[in-house]
């Protein structure tokens, strides 16, 4: 490994770590240990678990050290032990996880420090590194919902997301034929993103933005949520049983909407991306739009094919990692930004705010493309495909750079709202274009 690498290592993994700390340190233990959802975990369980992940991977694996703690393995491992069952487990308390993961953040620098093994796949180009590091932003992410969980006063502070800078509305066609999807380049790419495959791609339309709260609103206001006819069967039948009436969060106020966003209660914003939609209130909207979601091939092939070359961008802007100018990522805002805050971020055919904001609903399930091979273990992408699982695109204002790119895929149950999900829409174009 080089040096530049290692450099860039230790700092992507204090980049992570001072987000761990940022947000288990804003509340006290109490809050720390309590479940504030049957959704969620502890956030000691996740701070605990983010440890236990790197000392599992980094001191034991690559660096093949004695473990730090092996008696506690069971306990973070978020296979045996559904959420809700967490608050019951025999758990490190808040000072001995602080302890735990310090420790064992000290192996993993030793471990970086040391480790020769270029030709292992596990560490070329710093991969098993990358994969913790993306893992703990990750758990950031979460941890972030947890806090929107939260009742009690706001703890959390950050400058507002900037407003629009250009008008953006209405949709944008992309070119039928074929693009390259997935990756054989990006280093610390998943394995559920690799391998690098061409995939043909008719014509159709896909939203300039993402679906805003007005939009979202003038939904509710025409009886969405009473017409079974806009919903799938399963969505309808979810629709009622959970009695769903709006997004989540949402609260009637007057003839408006109040929405409560990490403690702080105020009206709707118009112009933001809705946030905290299930993907059955996702694929209604667009039903009754007189639209649908894309599939994740036209989601991809709007962030990244570029038409002039013909090849595929990391980002829809280009190559270059992220920057504050081009999307809504990090928890820098703890927010969506309204559509055209980021004109430089824009695709070549002028698709804006794909990456950050919002995480993006798909229509396709999720599964491994073809040539798929499991790397480093099946448990991180292959036992879920095929599950009853829907593709999320983009990432969100809670996302972090490092764990989003035009190439990453994240899945959820098509139920799921606790997590920063909006959509676009988007339509087949005909044959007569493209
Ligand atoms: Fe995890």
């Amino acid at each position: 490994m080089t040096q530049d690498l290692r450099l860039t290592v230790a700092a992507e993994l204090d980049r992570a770590r001072a987000r761990t700390t940022l947000l288990t340190d804003a509340v006290d233990d109490s809050d720390l240990v309590r479940q504030h959802s049957p959704l969620m975990s502890p956030l000691v369980w996740d701070l605990a678990h983010v440890g236990n992940q790197e000392e599992l991977w980094l001191v034991r694996d690559v660096g093949g050290r004695e473990p730090v703690r092996r008696d506690i393995d069971e306990l973070y491992d978020a296979f045996k032990h559904p959420r809700r069952n967490r608050p019951a487990l025999p758990l490190l308390n808040p000072a001995e996880a602080r302890a735990y993961v310090g420790q064992v953040r000290d192996k993993a620098l030793d471990v970086l420090d040391r480790v020769r093994l270029t030709d292992r796949p596990l560490v070329a180009d710093g991969f098993a590194f990358g994969m913790i590091v993306q893992h703990e932003q990750q758990h950031d992410e979460t941890m972030l919902a947890t806090h929107q969980l939260r009742a009690g006063a706001p703890v959390l502070e950050a400058p507002a997301p900037p407003a629009a800078r250009v008008p953006v509305s209405g949709e944008v066609l992309i070119p039928g034929g074929p693009f390259t999807m997935g990756t054989d380049t990006e280093p610390w790419a998943l394995d559920n993103e690799r391998p690098a495959h061409r995939v043909d791609v008719p014509a159709f339309f896909i939203d300039a933005a993402p679906v805003t709260n007005a939009e979202y609103a003038a939904f509710i206001a025409d009886g969405g949520y009473d017409e079974p006819r806009w919903w799938s069967e399963r969505g309808w039948a979810h629709r009622r049983e959970a009695g769903l009436t709006a997004p989540m969060h949402w609260k009637r106020d007057g003839d408006g909407w109040a929405y409560t966003r990490f403690g702080r209660t105020g009206r709707v914003v118009p112009d933001e991306p809705v946030v905290h939609v299930c993907f059955f209130e996702a694929e209604a909207y667009a039903t009754w739009a007189g639209r649908r979601l894309p599939t994740e091939a036209e989601w991809e092939k709007a962030a990244r094919h570029d038409p002039a070359t013909g090849r595929s961008r990391r980002f829809p802007w280009g190559d270059d990692p992220p920057g504050p100018e081009h999307a809504n990522l990090g928890q820098r805002h703890l927010a969506p930004a309204p559509a055209g805050a980021y004109p430089r971020g824009a695709s070549p055919l002028g698709v804006h705010q794909l990456i950050g904001d919002v995480w993006e609903w798909t229509s396709s399930g999720f599964h491994g493309y073809p040539g798929f091979r499991v790397f480093p273990y099946a448990e991180y992408s292959q036992v879920f495909f095929g599950g009853d699982y829907r593709v999320l695109r983009g990432g969100s204002f809670g996302t972090d750079a490092a764990a989003c790119r035009g190439t990453f895929r994240n899945w959820d149950h098509p139920i799921r709202r606790q997590i920063f999900s909006g959509f676009r829409c988007a339509r087949d174009a005909g044959t007569d274009v493209g």
